[in-house]
C-alpha cells in the first residue's frame, strides 16, 4: 500500500474505507473495551475499534512476549475480512504513565510529580522515548499519556501525576513528551494521549472526580493552556474528563468537547473518554450514550458492556437522536489517527521491529530513569552541611520505605493501586512460570518490581559500613555515625488517594449520578503525614534518640505536612514516587551528583493551608521553586 503521509492522501484514504462501512462497522470502530472483556473472534465480529489494559490488566505471565501474543491474536482478527467485516486493524491501549508501568521487568520512571521538581524538558523526551520503545517492545501502539493535569489541591489522588500546580512547567513539558512518544510516526512511535481534557486538577478540595468551580478565563489559564503544544504536536487523541465544570460533567460537554477542542482549538484526531466515563452522565445508561456521542466523544472506553453499548448507539442512530453525521464524523477520526500513524501499513504486532527487543528493560534505559531520579530529588534541609554523606560512613538505614520496590514505584505500577514488594521478598513459584517468566533461577521469583534497585540496595552498593534495620531499632551510636531514614506513602491511585478531611467532602467523592454518589476509601483524612503514618516518626526517634543524626527522606506521591518529621531530621530530602531505579538516590546522597530538583508544588506549612504560586500573602513552609544544593551551600 502506498505511504498515505500527506493529508490530502490520508483523507482521500479516510473516504475510502468509510464509504465501505456499514452502520454496524462504524459504531464497531468507536468502541474500545478490555482484555478481559473481549476475544479475538469477538473483536472482528463486532468490528472493535480498539482494545485496552486497565491498571494492572495484563496476559499470560506478563511477560513482553504474552503481550505480543496477545495483541498479535487481537490484530489478526481485527484485519482478518470477508463478507461482514472490513479490515481496519485495532489499536491497543494502555496506561504507560511512568513507563511501561503495567509490565514486569518494564523500566519504571519517576512519576510526574518528580519530573516537574527536574524541570527539564529535554530529559523529558528522552523518557518518552524510551517509554515507546518499551510498549512497542509488547505490540502496543497507543498509550493514555501525557498527563497534563495542572493539580491545585493536593488532596486529590491524582497529585503525583501532574507535574506542577502551575501550568508553567506542564506546558514546558507537553509538546515534548508528545514528541517523544509520538516520534514523527516513524518505526519508533507510539500513539499518545493527553489527558484528562478538561480541568481535572482543579476539583473543589482535590475531589477526584469532582467539580471545578472557576470561571472560563481561569480554566483556559489553567488547565487548557497546557494542551496547546501537545495539539502544536499534533497530538493523536485526547481523553476525557470525569471531572465537571461548574456542575457539567466534561464527558456530557459540547460546548468544551466539540465548540472548543475541535472546532476553535483545531484538534484534529479523536477523543476517548474515560473508563465508563459516560455512566455518570445520568442513570439512563442508553441515554447517556446518546449524550456522550452528541457532546464530541468519538471512542468510548467501555470496560465491559460493550455490546449494550453497540445495540444502543445503533439504536439511536436509527431512530435520528444521534445524527448520522456525527458517527461519520468521529469515524473519520479514528481512521485519520489509525492511517496517520501508519498502522495499515504495519506489520503485524509479531513482526515489528521492536517488538521482544531486548532494549526492554535494559541498563541503557534504566539509566535514563536513573538520571531522571537524580534531577527529580529536592533537597529541603541540611543542617550542618551533613550531606553529602562519606560513603565509608556507619550508617544505618531505616523507614518503611527504604527496601520496598514497591513503595518507591507508587500507584499504576504492576497493579492499578500499586504493590508493595520488597525486591528481597523471594516468592516460591512452579517451574514453568519461573522459567517463562524471569528466566534465571528456577523456582524463585524476586518481587514483582523485576530489575529494580530499591533505595536502600543502591545505598548498599556504594557504602560498605551501611546496615538495614527498618524500625530503626538497631541505632547504636557505637556503631553508627549516622541515620538515613525513608519514610513516605504507600501506593494508591486515582480517588483511592484522596484526602477526606471532613463530612463536608467526604461523601462527594467519586462521580455524581443524580444524587447518586460512589464513595472510594480514602488515602486518609489528613495530609499530616504523622497522622497518616506516625510509624515514620517512631523510626527517625529510635535513631535520633540514640544521639544519631537522621537524614530523613520522603516517598510520597504529594507535598504532606512534615513538622515533626523535619524538626526531627537533620537533612531532609523529598524524593516523590521515584520508580525502579532507587540508586539514583545515593549517587546523590553520596555527593556524585548535585541535587537540582526544585519543587514544582508549594509545601504547605500546617493542614488546611492552600498557598498556590502566585497567590498574595503566600507565606507556605517551601515555596514553589525552593531547592537547596551542594554547589551553593554556605
Ligand atoms: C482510569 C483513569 C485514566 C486511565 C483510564 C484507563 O480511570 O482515569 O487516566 O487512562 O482509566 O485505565
Amino acid at each position: 500500500m502506498e505511504k498515505t503521509n500527506t493529508i490530502q492522501g490520508i483523507e482521500q484514504k479516510v473516504e475510502a474505507i468509510l464509504s465501505q462501512m456499514t452502520l454496524e462497522q462504524k459504531v464497531g470502530q468507536m468502541t474500545q473495551t478490555e482484555r478481559m472483556s473481549i476475544s479475538p473472534e469477538e473483536v472482528k465480529r463486532y468490528h472493535i475499534g480498539s482494545v485496552l489494559s486497565g491498571g494492572g490488566s495484563c496476559p499470560g505471565s506478563n511477560t513482553p512476549g504474552d503481550w505480543v501474543a496477545m495483541n498479535d491474536a487481537y490484530w489478526a482478527a481485527s484485519v482478518e475480512s470477508d463478507e461482514k467485516h472490513l479490515s481496519i486493524p485495532i489499536i491497543y491501549g494502555v496506561d504507560a504513565i511512568h513507563g511501561h508501568n503495567n509490565v514486569l521487568g518494564a523500566t519504571i520512571f519517576p512519576h510526574n510529580i518528580g519530573l516537574g521538581a527536574a524541570n527539564d524538558p529535554v530529559l523529558l523526551e528522552k523518557i518518552a522515548k524510551v517509554t515507546a520503545r518499551e510498549i512497542l517492545a509488547t505490540g502496543v501502539e497507543w498509550t493514555f499519556a501525557p498527563t497534563l493535569a495542572v493539580a491545585r489541591n493536593n488532596q486529590w489522588g491524582r497529585t503525583y501525576e501532574s507535574y506542577s500546580e502551575d501550568p508553567e512547567i506542564v506546558k514546558a513539558y507537553a509538546g515534548r513528551f508528545v514528541k517523544g512518544l509520538q516520534n514523527n510516526l516513524g518505526r519508533d512511535a507510539v500513539i499518545a494521549c493527553v489527558k484528562h481534557w478538561v480541568g481535572d486538577g482543579g476539583t473543589t478540595y482535590g475531589i477526584d472526580q469532582g467539580d471545578t468551580r472557576i470561571s472560563e478565563d481561569e480554566l483556559t489559564r489553567l488547565h487548557i493552556s497546557p494542551y496547546y503544544p501537545a495539539l502544536a504536536e499534533g497530538v493523536l487523541t485526547v481523553m476525557a474528563s470525569f471531572n465537571s465544570w461548574n456542575g457539567d460533567k466534561c464527558h456530557g460537554h459540547k460546548y468544551l468537547l466539540t465548540d472548543i477542542l475541535k472546532d476553535e482549538l483545531g484538534f484534529e484526531g479523536f477523543i476517548i473518554s474515560d473508563w465508563d466515563g459516560i455512566d455518570y452522565l445520568d442513570e439512563d445508561y442508553s441515554k447517556t450514550i446518546a449524550m456522550g456521542v452528541n457532546a464530541g466523544i468519538d471512542m468510548f472506553m467501555v470496560s465491559e458492556k460493550w455490546k449494550t453499548f453497540i445495540e444502543h448507539l445503533l439504536v439511536h442512530v436509527r431512530n435520528g437522536r444521534v445524527p448520522m453525521e456525527r458517527i461519520d464524523d468521529a469515524v473519520r477520526r479514528i481512521l485519520f489517527v489509525k492511517i496517520k500513524y501508519g498502522l495499515f501499513e504495519r506489520p503485524r504486532p509479531a513482526e515489528r521491529f521492536w517488538s521482544n527487543h531486548d532494549s526492554f528493560g535494559s541498563k541503557e534505559h534504566r539509566e535514563v530513569a536513573r538520571e531522571a531520579v537524580r534531577k527529580s530529588l529536592v533537597l529541603l534541609k541540611n543542617e550542618n552541611n551533613i550531606l553529602p554523606l562519606n560513603k565509608t560512613a556507619r550508617i544505618i538505614v531505616a523507614g518503611k520505605n527504604a527496601n520496598d520496590c514497591g513503595h518507591q514505584c507508587g500507584g499504576f505500577t504492576i497493579a492499578w493501586q500499586g504493590v508493595s514488594d520488597n525486591d528481597s521478598i523471594v516468592k516460591r513459584v512452579s517451574e514453568e512460570n519461573a522459567s517463562s517468566t524471569y528466566g534465571g533461577e528456577v523456582g524463585v521469583q524476586k518481587g514483582s518490581i523485576v530489575g529494580g534497585t530499591s533505595i536502600w540496595q543502591g545505598i548498599q552498593a556504594v557504602a560498605p559500613n551501611a546496615t538495614l534495620s527498618i524500625d530503626g531499632r538497631a541505632a547504636d551510636s557505637a556503631k553508627h555515625d549516622v541515620g538515613i531514614v525513608v519514610i513516605g506513602e504507600t501506593p494508591y491511585a486515582e480517588g483511592m488517594g484522596d484526602i477526606r478531611s471532613g463530612d463536608n467532602t467526604i461523601v462527594e467523592m467519586g462521580s455524581y449520578i443524580k444524587g447518586l454518589l460512589k464513595v472510594l476509601s480514602p488515602y486518609g483524612r489528613s495530609l499530616t503525614l504523622n497522622e497518616l503514618h506516625p510509624e515514620d516518626l517512631i523510626a527517625i526517634k529510635n535513631i535520633t534518640d540514640q544521639g544519631i543524626p537522621a537524614v530523613v527522606v520522603l516517598v510520597s506521591g504529594r507535598t504532606l505536612i512534615i513538622e515533626k518529621e523535619l524538626a526531627a531530621s537533620t537533612a531532609f530530602v523529598a524524593a516523590w514516587l521515584p520508580g525502579s531505579e532507587g540508586q539514583g538516590i545515593a549517587d546523590v546522597l553520596f555527593g556524585d551528583y548535585d541535587f537540582q530538583g526544585k519543587l514544582s508544588f508549594t509545601w504547605q506549612k500546617k493542614e488546611g493551608e492552600n498557598f498556590l504560586r502566585g497567590d498574595e500573602n503566600y507565606e507556605p513552609l517551601f515555596p514553589y521553586g525552593y531547592g537547596l544544593q551542594y554547589s551553593n551551600q554556605d
